[in-house]
């Protein structure tokens, strides 16, 4: 006997991008910098589409536009560096939303072994060579092999309803 199929799910009724994006704005982000290294230049991208996929293996996922130039970026270089910004760090977030002729020009930061940039101050930064890829219409899956962790005790910037947040204190029970 056939199984039942879940009402709705044969044909799913179309749903307008700016719903999707208002129902995706309920939900709060941290905020990364993913950096490159490919083609003699290095570059920067904000991004709050990155997840962790496993430790063991060490694997995390970016998704990335085809349109930036971190795409081609992260592709050619098969590298790239997930910096998780600081509370502090909104301007940061706000210059890397850009794209930027000199991305790096008077920021502190050091080069990781794959050779992308290490933001000084973030709260983590962890190196990735690329590992794998998946194709989702306008945009890539990346998915990273962390080769290196470097972690700071600072609280994260996050990113909700359009605007950069700071965690509230902690309540005490
Ligand atoms: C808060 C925030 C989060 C973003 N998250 C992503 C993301 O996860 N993936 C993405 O492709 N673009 C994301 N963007 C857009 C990129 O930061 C933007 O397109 C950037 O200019 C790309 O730079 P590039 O072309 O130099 O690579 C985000 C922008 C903002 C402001």
């Amino acid at each position: 006997m056939m199984a039942a199929a879940c009402p709705g799910t044969l044909r799913p009724p179309a749903v307008d991008a700016e719903a999707v994006k208002a129902g995706m704005r309920a939900l709060a982000a941290g905020v990364t910098v993913i950096t490159t290294c490919a083609d003699g230049r290095l570059n920067g991208m904000t991004a709050t589409a990155v997840c962790s996929v496993s430790a063991s293996p060490p694997r995390l996922l970016a998704v990335v536009n085809r349109a930036t130039a971190s795409h081609g970026l992260i592709a050619r270089g098969a590298a790239f560096a997930v910096n998780i910004l600081a509370a502090h760090q909104d301007r940061l977030a706000a210059r890397f939303a850009q794209r930027l002729d000199q991305p790096f020009e008077g920021l502190a930061f050091a080069h990781g072994e794959t050779g992308c940039p290490l933001l000084d101050e973030a709260a983590a930064s962890l190196e990735c060579r690329l590992h794998d890829r998946h194709e989702a219409g306008t945009h890539t899956i990346f998915v990273g092999e962390v080769v290196r962790v470097r972690t700071a005790d600072a609280e994260p910037l996050l990113y909700f309803a359009g605007a950069y947040r700071r965690l509230a204190p902690q309540r005490s029970a």
